[in-house]
């Protein structure tokens, strides 16, 4: 493809560099103009370059040594003339700057250093080097700007990639640079408009063009026609907006177009026909508006047509059909109507059709399973009805479908048409079958689903026995239906099981003690083996808030017990203890009484606790507070006595978890008098000191939440930078964008100790630094553990403290907001009182 244009000369050349390495070493000894720049180079580094001589970065040793022949070293290649022309050390673990001394390589042809920590800035004489044709310095920390003002000479420059640094400034423009084939400088911190005048001006041969990830911005630039031969233009993941100039539409040879992530606008016109060499298109997360043009017959190459979240009107274009190499098309959230009328005989490498968050109207098109390739289809949330086609039954290349949010009837029917699918792993039938059906009981099959999400139904009858049969169940969510009987016993035998919502349904009964042993949800359980990568978004939407949740791979989900609201009865089982992997247990709004067993501490994991608003009676178990990931806590409407725990997360609960439950006394609720439990009256002065004392503890914890906040960001950043495909589908949800998810990236820290509220403020304040270091920059080999909303790291603190961090995932957003804002409401007591 495209994005490969200049990399066969290239390699040919270093394979030259190598064979003259081979012949030439034995006759030929470097200069010592090129041996002194070496040594310059080597004493820049920390520690040298592995496999060069020792003395190397040792200014005093004499050439005489065996380390003389810098044209034998690892990495370096000499001409016959003993001039060092390639310095090949690409993923070395090379740490350090890059010393200037290194343009003093005259001869210089390849510099490749890509992949290792190179920090500081790029020496500007590198641009001088007037033999130079790859420059190769992507993957390291180098910082700065690149030849602002400086005097770029680059005569020979054919490949330049310095992407993937922390370059600053306006984006290097290779004057002179007439050979130039390739140029990549994404992934930086490159800002201002791009010129593409100057760009193509100087280097009209140009087939590769990457300023992708970096923040630039202004109108859409005109100049891009100038580089006839443009087999590559990506810009995406910048601030462009305005709309496309007409010459873009000139370039015959572009390959891939990759303008994702922007705030590009008007219309893609019909002169796209032009861009005949097209295979990939992507203009996702624009605002580009009107119809498509009905103009793909004329690309027949294309293979993926990305452009969800956009403001596109119209139909489907039927030239589509006429794609017959189309992989992808992506369509999402716009604003597209009409039927789903392509011919989809014609389309036989179609792997990925996702045409969600649309108008689309009348049925599924009886012709779809015809697309033989097909794993993944998404028509979820359009105005789509009829039945599943009894056609589907031959869709055996069907991996994943989501139908949400239509008005499809039937269920019965789509679950018989389903159910012999061999490779179909999810399916997800949210907010369909408004006609209060009943959940067919006749079903068998579904031998490979691992997610199974049918909720917002209406669907009466009870939870249906075939459900037991589905050995590689991970997530079941059957919640907002209509279900009533009890919840049967087997489906804590379902060995795979880690996610199971039955909320918000007329289910009665105690909840059954097979629950508490669920494999996947205890210690050595089988549920998190992830055997094969989900990559296609889908949703669960719990309607009770407006929290929505996404979740792209099945591993991302939160191992999870909902039961809320419905008529449940008898007591908490303490054995749930027992459930060291559970981070979410709902089970608020039943009929639930006697005591919460202590023995709940035993949920080392769990994160979110909720038994509010049932029938609970006694004393909050002080065991509790260990449960040190615990960040949402509700025990509200219960009939709850005595003290509240103190200590461990309890000092970051809301008033509001306790509520309505008059017996209870502590920081959170009514102060504990020492002879009743009714101190009502004028024991306001304790109060304020205890507040005061939360206050300063409060104040501590917002202050790092908010460090470590920007920390994650950036982590985030860098990472996403390396994950690009991966977070450009995990951005394209429902419930929020690709900033959302950055800023809803929070780190959280837990001391492992447990003498909280009372020991030194001062002493508990953690900076950045302190936990970039503890955790080694969230190095890998610091995980301790990992879960459905994020990784846990152990970090030993300068004076010697291990604590918890943890860096929870985007989806727990919602939930920190709460917490951020109870913390913040506590130090506002603070400065008041
Ligand atoms: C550099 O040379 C000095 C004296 O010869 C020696 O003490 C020192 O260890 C050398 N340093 C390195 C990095 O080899
Ligand atoms: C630099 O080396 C890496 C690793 O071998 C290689 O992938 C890359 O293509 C090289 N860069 C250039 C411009 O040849
Ligand atoms: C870099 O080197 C490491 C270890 O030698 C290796 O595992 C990794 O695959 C290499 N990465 C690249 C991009 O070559
Ligand atoms: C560019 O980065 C350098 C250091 O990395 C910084 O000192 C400088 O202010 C930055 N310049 C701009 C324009 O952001
Ligand atoms: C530049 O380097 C990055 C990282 O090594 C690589 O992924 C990218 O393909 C290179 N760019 C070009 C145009 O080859
Ligand atoms: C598209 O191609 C047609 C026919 O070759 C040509 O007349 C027109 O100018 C081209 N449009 C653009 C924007 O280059
Ligand atoms: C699209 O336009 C709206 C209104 O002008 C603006 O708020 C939004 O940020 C734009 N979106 C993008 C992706 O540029
Ligand atoms: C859907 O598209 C609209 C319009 O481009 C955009 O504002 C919105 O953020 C998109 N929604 C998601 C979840 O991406
Ligand atoms: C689609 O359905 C929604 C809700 O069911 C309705 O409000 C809307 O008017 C429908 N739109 C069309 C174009 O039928
Ligand atoms: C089902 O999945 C398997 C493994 O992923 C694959 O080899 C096979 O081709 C698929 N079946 C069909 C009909 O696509
Ligand atoms: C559902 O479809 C089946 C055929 O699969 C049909 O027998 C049945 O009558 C349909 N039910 C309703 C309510 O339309
Ligand atoms: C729970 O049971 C009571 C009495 O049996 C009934 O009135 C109520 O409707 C039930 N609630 C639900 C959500 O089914």
């Amino acid at each position: 493809m495209g994005s490969r244009g200049g990399a066969l000369p290239v390699a040919v050349l270093v394979l030259l560099l190598l064979l003259v390495l081979k012949n030439g070493a034995a006759q030929s000894r470097c200069s010592s103009g090129d041996l002194a720049a070496l040594r310059g180079f080597s004493a820049g580094l920390d520690g040298g370059v592995d496999g060069w001589p020792a003395a190397v970065g040792n200014a005093s040793s004499s050439s005489t040594s065996d380390g003389g022949d810098c044209c034998a070293w690892r990495g370096v290649a000499c001409d016959e003339a003993g001039e060092v022309v390639g310095v090949v050390l690409p993923n070395a673990t090379l740490r350090g700057v890059v010393a200037e001394s290194l343009a003093g390589l005259a001869a210089l042809r390849v510099l490749n250093l890509s992949s290792n920590a190179l920090r500081g800035a790029l020496p500007a004489g590198l641009l001088r080097l007037r033999a130079l044709q790859v420059l190769d310095v992507s993957v390291n920390a180098l910082e700065g700007a690149v030849a602002a003002a400086a005097v770029v000479d680059l005569p020979a420059m054919r490949e330049f990639n310095v992407s993937y640094n922390a370059f600053n400034g306006s984006h290097p423009v290779l004057a002179g640079a007439g050979r130039l084939t390739s140029y990549d400088v994404s992934g930086n911190s490159f800002a201002g408009h791009v010129d593409a005048a100057a760009l193509c001006g100087a280097s009209p041969g140009l087939r590769t063009l990457r300023l992708s990830m970096n923040g630039f911005s202004g109108d859409f630039p005109v100049g891009f026609g100038q580089c006839r031969s443009l087999v590559e233009l990506s810009l995406d993941g910048n601030a462009i907006a305005g709309a496309l100039p007409d010459d873009v539409f000139g370039l015959t040879s572009l390959q891939v177009l990759s303008l994702h992530t922007n705030s590009l606008s008007g219309h893609l016109p019909p002169s796209l026909r032009n861009l005949s060499s097209l295979v990939r298109l992507d203009v996702s997360f624009n605002n580009f508006t009107g119809d498509l043009p009905d103009v793909f017959d004329a690309v027949p190459g294309l293979q993926e047509l990305s452009a969800p979240s956009n403001l596109l009107t119209g139909v489907l274009p039927a030239t589509l059909s006429r794609c017959s190499r189309l992989r992808i098309l992506n369509l999402r959230n716009n604003s597209l109507a009409g039927d789903i009328g392509l011919d989809f005989r014609a389309l036989q490498s179609l792997v990925y059709l996702d045409l969600g968050v649309n108008r689309f109207t009348g049925p599924i098109p009886a012709s779809l399973p015809e697309c033989r390739a097909m794993t993944a289809l998404n028509l979820g949330r359009n105005n789509l009805t009829g039945e599943i086609p009894a056609t589907f039954a031959a869709f055996t290349s069907l991996s994943f479908l989501s139908l949400t949010g239509n008005s499809f009837s039937n269920v019965s029917s789509a679950l018989r048409t389903l159910q012999g699918l061999p490779n179909l792993t999810s399916l997800v039938l949210t907010k369909n079958f408004h006609g209060g059906e009943a959940m067919p009981t006749d079903i068998a099959g579904f031998a490979g689903i691992e997610v199974l999400v049918i909720a917002n139904g209406e669907l009466h009858g009870a939870i249906p026995a075939w459900l037991a049969g589905l050995s590689k169940l991970k997530v079941l969510d059957l919640s907002w239906n209509h279900l009533a009987g009890p919840i049967p016993p087997w489906l804590g035998e379902l060995d795979r099981l880690f996610y199971l919502d039955v909320s918000n349904n007329s289910l009665h009964g105690e909840i059954p003690l097979k629950l508490a042993r669920m494999p996947a949800l205890m210690a050595g359980g089988d549920g998190s083996d992830e055997a094969h990568v989900q990559n296609f978004p889908f949703f669960i939407r719990p309607n009770s808030s407006a929290r929505g949740r996404q979740y792209n791979q099945v591993s991302r989900f939160p191992p999870s017990l909902v039961l809320a609201r419905n008529n449940l009865t008898g007591g908490v089982p303490a054995a749930l203890g027992a459930l060291t992997r559970v981070h979410v247990v709902d089970l608020s709004w039943n009929a639930l009484s006697g005591p919460i067993p202590p023995e709940l501490s035993g949920m080392s994991s769990v994160e979110s606790l909720d038994v509010s608003h049932n029938a609970l009676s006694g004393a909050i178990p002080p065991s509790l507070a260990r449960l040190s990931f615990l960040s949402h806590f509700d025990v509200a409407y219960n009939n709850l006595s005595g003290e509240v725990p103190v200590g461990g997360q309890f000092s970051t609960f809301s008033r509001a978890d306790f509520d309505g439950n008059p017996l209870l006394c502590g920081i959170h609720a009514a102060r504990c008098a020492p002879q009743a439990v009714d101190g009502g009256g004028g024991g306001d002065g304790g109060r304020k000191d205890r507040s005061a004392n939360v206050g300063v503890v409060a104040a501590t914890i917002v202050g790092t939440v908010l460090l470590l906040a920007v920390a994650a960001v950036a982590t985030w950043r860098a990472w996403s930078r390396r994950q690009e495909d991966n977070a450009r589908v995990a951005a394209d949800d429902e419930s929020g964008s690709l900033e959302s998810a950055a800023r809803s990236t929070l780190v959280l820290l837990f001391a492992n100790d447990d003498d909280n509220g009372n020991g030194d403020d001062g002493e508990r304040t953690m900076t950045l630094d302190d936990v970039l270091k503890g955790t080694g920059n969230f190095d890998e080999t610091r995980i301790v553990g990992c879960g459905g909303f994020g990784m846990v790291y152990r970090a030993t603190l300068a004076d010697g403290r291990e604590v918890a961090v943890k860096r929870l995932s985007g989806d727990f957003w919602q939930m920190e907001r709460e917490f951020r804002a109870e913390v913040e409401t506590l130090s506002r007591n603070k400065s008041n009182g």
